[in-house]
């Protein structure tokens, strides 16, 4: 296998990252472009990864960047843990292509759970993950592929998005007792984060879950897929996200207001909604807040007086007649009486149009009336002012 580095340098294998290896090595040591990172990059992977041209095209042609910025990196909420402890597979320098990639469940060996005295971990996520409606490896293949994944759904975030600097006041009065500027700014940005929910608007979950949910192909193939093995995907599976754009929850959504329901306020279990949101179930999972049985208490959340009644308003409303059979008569029928009042209505004006036209009655726009003028007749359909 050859693959091109930036330079466009083909090599085999093992000569290749040696000879990388000491090119970076120098680039290091005669110290050209560096940035001080204001965390600790222990193993000393930046010396190579600062370098924000690194990468390499794939055969498919597009440039994959491998650069890591120390600046930006450094405002991340991962910016403490060490890159090994995500990138474990990394044994040894120079390191060999990536198979698996990060898995996002494994055992930080650095940091500890301040709570439980474990390693920490996001394996608790991750296995809740793996029993939601999303389930699937790293690696996925054929239909597994397009269910989400962590990097799907995150990135590495930077702490406060809309405040560079912690405010002076605050960490000012930490530092009192605290004495070490960095320690306290390091604490306030972690808490400060949760402490503000810095989280996703409803227009941000509404799009992206609709990134799947509304790509119809896709969903198709995957409940063609389920109804050929017997177990058939949810009854509003192919047009939640269509549907729910033209529910009244939706509708206000979209137009910026927050607190309408969005996916996740119906579909993620609210006892923790942050757990909820990873374990996401299929309706007819009697443990999913949208089971027949569960709906009102998920309604109450915020109609305080739901109950079975209200559950008449279909979250996902649809005229078509596979979901909606009644609905769709209903609008046929809207439709058929509809049209007939639109046609009688032209019809009559054209019957008065023609008998006025036969009475010799002109048209002119004349003192707030439009036919007027004596028929010839002298029928006197038309009196003028006089
Ligand atoms: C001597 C320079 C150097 C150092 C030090 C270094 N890397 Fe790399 N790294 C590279 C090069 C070169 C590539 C591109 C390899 C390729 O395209 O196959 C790379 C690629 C990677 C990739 C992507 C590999 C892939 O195939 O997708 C990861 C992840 C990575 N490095 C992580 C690390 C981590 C973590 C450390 C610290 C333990 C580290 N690197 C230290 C030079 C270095
Ligand atoms: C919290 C875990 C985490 C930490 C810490 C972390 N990374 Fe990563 N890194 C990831 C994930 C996740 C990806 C996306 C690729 C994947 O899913 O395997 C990634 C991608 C990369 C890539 C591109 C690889 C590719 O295949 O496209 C490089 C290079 C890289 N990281 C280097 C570093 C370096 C250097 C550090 C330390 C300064 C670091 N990472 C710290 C999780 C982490
Ligand atoms: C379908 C999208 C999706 C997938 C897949 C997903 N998450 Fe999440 N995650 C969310 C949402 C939504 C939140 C709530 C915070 C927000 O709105 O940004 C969240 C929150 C979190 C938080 C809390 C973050 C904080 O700042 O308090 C962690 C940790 C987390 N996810 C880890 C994971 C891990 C690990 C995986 C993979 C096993 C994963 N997530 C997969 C959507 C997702
Ligand atoms: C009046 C003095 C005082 C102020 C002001 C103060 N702290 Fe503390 N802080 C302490 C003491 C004392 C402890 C140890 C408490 C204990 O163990 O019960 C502590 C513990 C902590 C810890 C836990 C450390 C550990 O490893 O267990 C963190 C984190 C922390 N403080 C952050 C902050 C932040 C952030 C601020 C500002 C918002 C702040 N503190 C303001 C006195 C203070
Ligand atoms: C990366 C694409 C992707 C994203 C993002 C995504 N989904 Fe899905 N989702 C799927 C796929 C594919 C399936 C079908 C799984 C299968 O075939 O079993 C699915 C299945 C489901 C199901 C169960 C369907 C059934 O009948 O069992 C629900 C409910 C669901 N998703 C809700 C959501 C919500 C809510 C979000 C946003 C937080 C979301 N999804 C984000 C791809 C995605
Ligand atoms: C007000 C609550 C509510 C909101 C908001 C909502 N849903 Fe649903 N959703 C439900 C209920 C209840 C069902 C089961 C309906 C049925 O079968 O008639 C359902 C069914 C589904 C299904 C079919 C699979 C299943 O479990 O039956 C998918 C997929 C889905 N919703 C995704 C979404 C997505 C994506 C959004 C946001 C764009 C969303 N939902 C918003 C309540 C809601
Ligand atoms: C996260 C909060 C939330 C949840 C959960 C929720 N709604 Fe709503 N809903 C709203 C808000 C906010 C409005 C807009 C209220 C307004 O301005 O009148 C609304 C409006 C409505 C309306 C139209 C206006 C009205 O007040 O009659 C209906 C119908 C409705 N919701 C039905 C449901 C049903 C059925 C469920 C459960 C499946 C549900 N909602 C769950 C927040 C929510």
């Amino acid at each position: 296998m050859t693959i091109d580095f930036v330079g466009g340098v083909k090599m085999q294998n093992r000569l290749k990252y040696w000879l990388l290896f000491a090119v970076m090595l120098t680039l290091a040591l005669t110290g050209l472009p560096t940035a001080q990172a204001a965390f600790e990059d222990d193993e000393a992977c930046l010396m190579c990864h600062k370098y924000p041209r690194m990468g390499r095209v794939t055969q498919d042609g597009v440039f994959r960047s491998y650069s890591v910025p120390p600046e930006m990196f450094s405002n991340t909420v991962h910016r403490n843990v060490p890159c090994r402890d995500c990138h474990n597979y990394i044994k040894e320098l120079p390191h060999r292509p990536v198979k698996t990639g990060v898995t996002c469940d494994q055992e930080c060996h650095t940091k500890k759970n301040p709570a439980t005295g474990k390693p920490f971990s996001h394996k608790p996520v991750y296995d809740l993950f793996q029993k939601s409606v999303h389930a699937r490896g790293k690696i996925a293949e054929g239909l597994d592929a397009n269910k989400p994944y962590c990097i799907s759904c995150h990135t590495n975030p930077l702490y406060n998005p809309n405040q560079t600097e912690p405010p002076k006041k605050v960490v000012d009065r930490c530092e009192l007792c605290h004495e070490k500027l960095d320690f306290v700014t390091q604490w306030y940005s972690h808490t400060s984060r949760r402490v503000l929910e810095v989280k996703r608007s409803g227009e941000e979950i509404v799009a992206l879950c609709s990134r799947c949910h509304s790509n119809e192909k896709m969903l198709e193939r995957h409940a063609a897929a389920a109804e050929e093995a017997g177990e058939p995907l949810g009854e509003k599976f192919l047009i939640a996200a269509k549907s729910y754009e033209e529910s009244f929850h939706g509708k206000v959504t979209k137009y910026g207001l927050e607190g309408a329901a969005t996916c996740l306020d119906c579909h993620a279990d609210q006892e923790n909604y942050y757990r909820g949101v990873h374990g996401i179930l299929s309706s007819r999972d009697p443990e999913s807040p949208t089971h027949k049985n569960n709906r009102v208490k998920a309604c109450r959340q915020c109609h305080e007086n739901a109950d079975e009644k209200f559950l008449a308003v279909d979250p996902h409303p649809s005229f078509d007649a596979k979901y909606n059979p009644v609905l769709h008569k209903a609008e046929a029928i809207y439709g058929v009486v509809g049209n007939s009042v639109v046609v009688a209505l032209i019809g009559l004006s054209l019957f008065e149009t023609f008998g006025r036209r036969r009475d010799g009655v002109g048209w002119r726009i004349r003192w707030g009336s439009t036919w007027w003028r004596r028929s010839k007749r002298n029928r006197k359909r038309i009196i003028p002012r006089r």
